[in-house]
């Protein structure tokens, strides 16, 4: 408590929700607030990294950016499971798509993850290690999703430290049944397993790495609807 705010996060303590919201992108966030929540205040600008609480159905939630990669994520996470309290982080990203039959715009219910990254190294994980999403959030996704009618697939991705990286390396990490490769769901799961908190990593296939197909603005818009709407149905 008396360690908020912090130097990355402007809000004291018991601005932040239980349950937060994140994306990657914080003006995404800033649209999910102010689509989806009543009443939203912002509790965040530093390094524009925008954070909301208001309501939904009558209970509070946050949404908040967290940034590109492990690194990211890992301290804006670390700080609202350890300083703000906060309980469970439901991450919406988007993802590339590993599998030829992985369609861009599918949503991906992400069970657990691989990465290339050192960052369990702290928590004497062994390398590459990544504990997997909270079971009862992934049911809860499940069910949302099921209940809107739209379709899910549940697996693996892979949480790469690079986004330009080299073809032949990628692919040795994602030969056991990885359906897609994003940045920071990795971080996420080990932090919140570190925390005994929950944690959930739901994606968007915005491109194809194999077919080279990519997501039109349209579509995006769209796709990203689908993967909102299955966290609001869930939460
Ligand atoms: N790599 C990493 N992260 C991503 C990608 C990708 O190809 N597409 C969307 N997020």
């Amino acid at each position: 408590m008396a360690k908020t705010p912090t130097p990355h996060n402007g809000a004291n303590y018991g601005d932040i929700a239980k349950t937060v919201i994140m994306s990657g992108d914080p003006l995404r966030a800033k649209m999910i607030a102010e689509t989806y929540l009543t009443d939203a205040k912002q509790y965040n600008s530093v390094r524009g990294m925008l954070g909301y609480t208001g309501t939904f159905d009558g209970r509070q939630f946050s949404v908040q950016g967290h940034g590109m990669g492990i690194p990211s994520i890992g301290i804006y996470s670390y700080e609202l499971f350890h300083f703000y309290d906060c309980d469970t982080i439901i991450r919406l990203g988007t993802c590339g798509g590993l599998d030829p039959n992985v369609k861009i715009g599918t949503v991906i219910l992400a069970e657990t993850a691989c990465t290339d990254s050192n960052y369990g190294y702290q928590y004497n994980l062994p390398e590459g290690y990544v504990p997997s999403a909270t079971p009862e959030l992934l049911e809860a996704a499940a069910a949302s999703a099921q209940k809107l009618g739209i379709p899910v697939m549940r697996g693996k991705v892979f949480s790469s430290d690079v986004f330009y990286n080299d073809a032949e390396k990628q692919a040795q990490w994602c030969s056991d049944g990885v359906i897609g490769v994003e940045m920071e769901a990795a971080g996420l799961y080990i932090n919140a397993f570190e925390a005994g908190k929950k944690a959930l990593t739901i994606l968007t296939v915005s491109d194809n790495i194999a077919t080279g197909e990519a997501l039109s603005a349209i579509d995006r818009q769209l796709s990203l609807k689908n993967m909102i709407q299955i966290a609001f149905g869930m939460i």
